[in-house]
């Protein structure tokens, strides 16, 4: 068990190291690359904080994206996204993908070739949520496709939809979790019987790259704030790093904000009056960003309603936040919303602006109208919510 920790730790910190780009007198780990050339090619990637979408439609003036359907109640929502977008004549051809998992000769858990082909030929794919079995010892097959894909920067926004109330109006968060180490690193131990440790990994490399697509995301999106949220007082190198890396990407946007809030005070805050939010970014290392999206999504009506978009340097997987929700599976319960949503952060990824504002409005009419699933207090199931969508477009 110790020899195993021992080789997956020194495994990550090589990783690390490779991807550190921190000027040498400042590095925190003995272990760092010494190589310039290295340096200055993660130098590069880091320069560019996301691939902009620049395909070609294929000869039937269409694009292809990569879809994975899901476990659970992924099938029904994502039947409904694709009856929607054939309704709405979106130019998009979908290519189903499978990610049953195997393990390969270096005992890794990898997801079939023709998938990652597929997504890295077409560059975006949308997911439906894939279950975990719970303490099996298996990798989370959302974490492989993040590693697989090096989804680096998790973006989820939560806005207050018309016509559905909640104690909250005019919620209009935007938070981008750091998508690939700190507490989901996988590093854990057994010490000595009873006694387990688990690594929380922070890499100056990939706290830069994150801190630099939040504030690209920031211009892009007319927000004039980056907030940093950290826990720096307790997890004094981890999340301190984390906060310089943030502080030396904000001197390269001088017309963007920035402060820094500590976790529990922005969860106090935001749950008090969420309004002072809506013009920022706020970005967090890896398990900060699950939990407070979640709280975020539940000042809005829900995890029915939350998107995501996994933003990647070579491919980006959009996906809602929520999970497979077995207990509702197959029941025609499912409310499609959130899959829905999380599709029309990728037509604007897509640059298909028209369709996103088309199906985003029919799918806001159709809420505000009192026509909903059962999870939103209505009567719809997820057939039935998904017509009611297509005779509004
Ligand atoms: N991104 C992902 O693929 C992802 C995310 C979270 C959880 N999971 C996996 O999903 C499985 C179930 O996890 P869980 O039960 O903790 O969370 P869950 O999100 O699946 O369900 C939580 C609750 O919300 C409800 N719910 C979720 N989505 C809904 C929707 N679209 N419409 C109506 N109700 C909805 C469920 O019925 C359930 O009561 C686990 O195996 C977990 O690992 C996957």
């Amino acid at each position: 068990m110790h020899a195993t920790w021992l080789a997956a730790t020194t495994m990550f910190f090589a990783a690390a190291a490779t991807r550190a780009v921190r000027p040498a007198a400042s590095r925190p780990l003995a272990r760092v690359a010494r190589s310039s050339v290295l340096c200055r090619g993660f130098a590069a990637e880091a320069d560019a904080p996301t691939s902009a979408y620049n395909k070609e439609k294929d000869a039937d003036g269409k694009y292809t994206v990569t879809l994975f359907s899901g476990d659970g109640i992924g099938p029904e929502v994502s039947g409904a996204v694709q009856e929607i977008y054939r309704a709405a004549n979106v130019p998009i051809k979908w290519e189903e993908a499978d990610v049953t998992p195997s393990i390969n000769s270096q005992g890794k858990q990898v997801i079939p070739e023709e998938t990652v082909k597929s997504v890295r030929r077409n560059t975006v794919a949308l997911k439906g949520p894939l279950a975990t079995p719970v303490g099996k010892g298996h990798v989370s097959l959302n974490l492989t496709l993040r590693r697989t894909f090096n989804l680096f920067a998790n973006v989820r926004p939560c806005v207050s939809l018309k016509g559905f109330k909640t104690p909250y109006d005019d919620v209009n968060t935007v938070l981008i979790r750091e998508n690939t180490e700190g507490e989901y690193s996988g590093i854990e131990h057994e010490v000595v019987d009873g006694v387990v440790q688990s690594i929380k990994l922070i890499t100056y490399g990939a706290s830069e790259r994150v801190a630099r697509y939040a504030f690209h995301h920031a211009k892009q999106n007319g927000r004039s704030r980056v907030t940093a949220v950290h826990k720096a007082p307790i997890m004094k190198m981890s999340d301190g790093m984390f906060l310089n890396a943030c502080r030396n990407v904000a001197k390269e946007y001088p017309d963007v904000e920035y402060d820094e809030d500590l976790l529990d005070r922005a969860c106090l805050s935001i749950v008090r009056d969420p309004t002072p939010y809506s013009d920022r970014v706020m970005v967090m290392p890896n398990l900060y960003g699950d939990i407070l999206s979640d709280m975020c999504a539940g000042l809005i009506g829900g995890l029915g309603l939350t998107p995501s978009g996994n933003i990647g340097r070579d491919a980006s997987i959009f996906e809602a936040v929520h999970g497979s929700a077995p207990d509702i599976a197959g029941k025609d319960k499912a409310n499609p919303t959130a899959l829905l949503l999380s599709s029309i952060m990728m037509l604007r990824h897509m640059n298909l602006f028209e369709h996103a504002d088309k199906i985003e409005k029919a799918i806001f009419d159709t809420i505000a109208a009192g026509e909903r699933t059962g999870d939103l207090g209505g009567d719809l199931g997820t057939r039935a919510f998904t017509e009611r969508i297509i005779s509004r477009l």
